[in-house]
């Protein structure tokens, strides 16, 4: 089928989650997110492949050069400096969606400066894990639309 499949990226230290800072992030893992991710898209027969990287550069080559019709992206700690992920957004032209477990606007200064806010579609955060299961809602319903 086409314009068929979600790719989402989870940026730095996502792989922790769980453990990680569980106040702020809750107590599920990013196994937990991803087969909640995973059911959902069968569910919608969309295809969907998940990535998970502490690497910049292994996020902008995903990103430049995968193959993909929408994207859900948590740049994680990137968000905050990553002029070259905001650059690979730009030059994907793909609709994305920025997501965040915590509610950035809430937390430090630093955290409330998004690079990649203003070139994505739309910003999902503070809503634990669902922010990523609204995002993909959102995804789906945009796969649909373009049928
Ligand atoms: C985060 C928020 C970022 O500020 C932080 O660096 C993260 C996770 C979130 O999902 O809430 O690693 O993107």
């Amino acid at each position: 089928m086409k314009n068929n499949k979600i790719l989402v990226i989870h940026g730095p230290n996502l792989h922790l989650l769980g453990a990680r800072e569980p106040d702020i992030y809750g107590k599920f893992t990013l196994e937990d997110v991803n087969e909640k991710l995973k059911n959902k898209a069968k569910e919608a027969s969309v295809e969907i492949e998940i990535i998970q990287s502490n690497s910049e550069s292994e996020i902008i080559d995903k990103i430049t050069k995968a193959s993909y019709d929408f994207l859900i992206i948590n740049p994680a700690a990137y968000t905050h400096t990553s002029v070259a992920i905001r650059d690979a957004l730009l030059s994907a032209q793909k609709p994305a969606i920025e997501v965040h477990i915590s509610n950035i606007y809430k937390r430090e200064e630093f955290r409330k400066k998004s690079l990649v806010s203003d070139v994505v579609q739309g910003v999902i955060t503070g809503l634990g894990m669902h922010s990523y299961i609204l995002a993909l809602d959102a995804a789906i319903q945009f796969i649909k639309s373009q049928k």
